[in-house]
């Protein structure tokens, strides 16, 4: 989709259709008491704002008069209009997309405009629109739009072999209405871009069949991302993750004939000094590390047949990071990032580990296995060790690692989890900047007891209770001291439903707020 400005007063634009945003009954400024009044004269405070039928002609807007009187028009939130040879316009048609109450504009509901006009056009073959951005809350909400735009023009139906073609929308023209666009609205689409291009780059992978996404294919895909953007990639292979004695890493790969890849990605900002030989010790290194199970069976303690198939989004974590990279290499903040994806089937075989097992991790601890579906916290445990091995002073994990944070948190938001309260607080006030539902729970000294074992330094489970927390928490054992933030996407990384602003499937949940974290850190 190519997404452009355009400078035409509202009423001479001519484009297939023109959308404009409306909100509800009582805060429209539609009423006689507002109708002087521009989007600009609103009351401040909310991070955006629109309302954009108030831009359009005397003569569109006495239709909309009409519309409203008989109920057809409420302004709610989502809602479509959609007027064919609009009085007034030169566009051919005019979509008007309900806002909601003014006082609940969101840079999420921004997003979710967005994306709501662009699904309902491509179901109905238009291929180009003109979307009004005149007063319509400056740079954040041009790049909501833009984003919400893209995210929405997307199908998780690549394997159908009469796929849609004909439904993509080709271009979005932001309407100015006669102002220039400043360089700030131009920067803004363009991060827009760049983060809604990194979340369905993400959605591609976590979509895969596990046929189609083994762990060398997955190692293949980062490797060729890597080189598209200029950023440093490195795959260990199942003998250099033996040899440097990623034990728990290995016990999850051991059951699979997949071989397992590690994949190292790194950023370096073009304009800091090389920290390896300054030492640098006031700019953090964050490793990000992404869980890249891209088949969790369960191992011998066999997941029950009837939902199985959805493991094969198990390396939603690992795709998430790939697609930060991603967005970063092209948004360059000053700011050093590893990323690490540790990269496995979880298969029950002849040589697959087994419950009772001991093994040694990376960094020494050992591990007594009580269930081989617990292998998420496994793979994780040694991709952190050697993420510090590698130099990182902050460590940030993706993981769908437990079905507990869906039952917490559904799947809608995500859970997040650390004992350093400034790292967490830096994730959820991110997560609340970029409009995606994160939420802390707790890790307590007291669920420790929960995954002691009495043969090894610790057990692999920690039983139902308090479930995502204890795995959050065995995952941390091998951050240590450094500042060390887990995210669970085990309910985020998919949509269960089609949405009217989001195809059903993978969601690349996670990709906006640690791209916000990551450049509000180096900026
Ligand atoms: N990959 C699963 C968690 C998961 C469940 C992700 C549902 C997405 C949707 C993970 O490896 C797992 O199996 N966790 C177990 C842990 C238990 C054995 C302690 C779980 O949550 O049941
Ligand atoms: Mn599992
Ligand atoms: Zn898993």
């Amino acid at each position: 989709m190519k997404i452009d400005f355009e400078s035409v007063a509202l009423a001479q634009c001519e484009t297939p259709v023109l959308v404009v945003a409306c909100f509800e009954s009582g805060s429209t400024p539609l009423r006689d008491s507002e109708r002087s009044r521009t989007v600009s004269d609103q009351p401040k405070g909310s991070p955006v704002s629109s309302g954009t039928v108030e831009l359009l002609p005397a003569e569109t807007r006495a239709l909309l008069e009409e519309l409203k009187a008989s109920g057809e028009l409420t302004g709610k939130a989502l809602e479509t209009t959609l007027l064919h040879r609009p009085a007034g316009l030169a566009a051919k048609k005019l979509l008007i997309v309900g806002a909601g109450k003014k006082e609940k504009v969101s840079t999420d509901l921004m997003r979710r405009l967005a994306g709501t006009a662009m699904r309902y056009l491509r179901a109905r073959g238009v291929h180009e629109l003109a979307w009004v951005v005149q007063d319509a809350g400056g740079p954040v909400a041009v790049q909501a739009v833009v984003e919400g735009a893209i995210v929405a023009d997307y199908d998780a139906d690549r394997y159908r072999t009469e796929p849609n073609f004909e439904r993509r929308i080709d271009r979005m023209a932001l309407t100015t209405g006669g102002a220039p666009s400043s360089d700030a609205l131009r920067a803004a689409a363009e991060r827009g871009r760049i983060i809604a291009e990194a979340q369905n780059f993400v959605r591609d992978l976590v979509n895969e069949p596990s046929n189609r996404m083994t762990p060398t294919i997955l190692a293949e895909q980062s490797q060729k991302m890597a080189a598209r953007f200029g950023l440093e990639c490195r795959i260990l292979d199942a003998d250099e993750i033996r040899s440097r004695k990623m034990g728990a890493l290995w016990a999850v790969a051991q059951g699979s004939d997949e071989p397992p890849k590690l994949i190292v990605l790194r950023y370096e900002p073009p304009d800091l000094p090389d920290a390896r030989q300054s030492g640098a010790p006031h700019s953090p290194v964050i490793g990000l590390v992404g869980k890249g199970v891209t088949f969790d069976t369960g191992g011998i303690s066999i997941k029950p047949a009837e939902a199985m198939h959805e493991m094969k989004t198990d390396m939603a974590g690992g795709a998430t990071m790939l697609g930060v990279m991603q967005a970063i290499a092209q948004l360059k903040p000053r700011v050093r990032v590893l990323a690490l994806v540790p990269a496995t089937e979880n298969m029950p075989s002849g040589k697959a580990y087994k419950p009772g097992d001991v093994i040694t991790s990376m960094s020494g601890k050992t591990i007594e296995i009580l269930n081989t579906d617990a292998e998420g916290r496994l793979v994780l445990a040694d991709a952190l060790t050697y993420a510090k091995e590698l130099g990182a002073t902050v460590l940030i994990d993706a993981a769908t690692l437990t079905g507990a944070v869906t039952i917490a948190l559904g799947n809608t938001t995500t859970g997040v989890f650390g004992w350093n309260k400034e790292w967490v607080d830096k994730v959820l006030k991110s997560a609340e900047a970029a409009g995606e539902r994160m939420w802390p729970l707790p890790v307590d000294e007291e669920y420790r007891e929960l995954y002691k074992s009495t043969i090894a330094d610790l057990a692999n489970t920690g039983g139902r209770y308090a479930g995502a927390s204890t795995a959050a928490m065995f995952v941390g054992e091998f951050a240590g001291d450094t500042p060390w933030v887990h995210l669970d996407i085990a309910g985020t990384r998919w949509s269960n439903e089609e949405k009217p602003y989001r195809a059903k499937g993978p969601t690349g949940h996670g990709v906006p707020t640690l791209v916000h974290l990551l450049t509000s850190l180096g900026n």
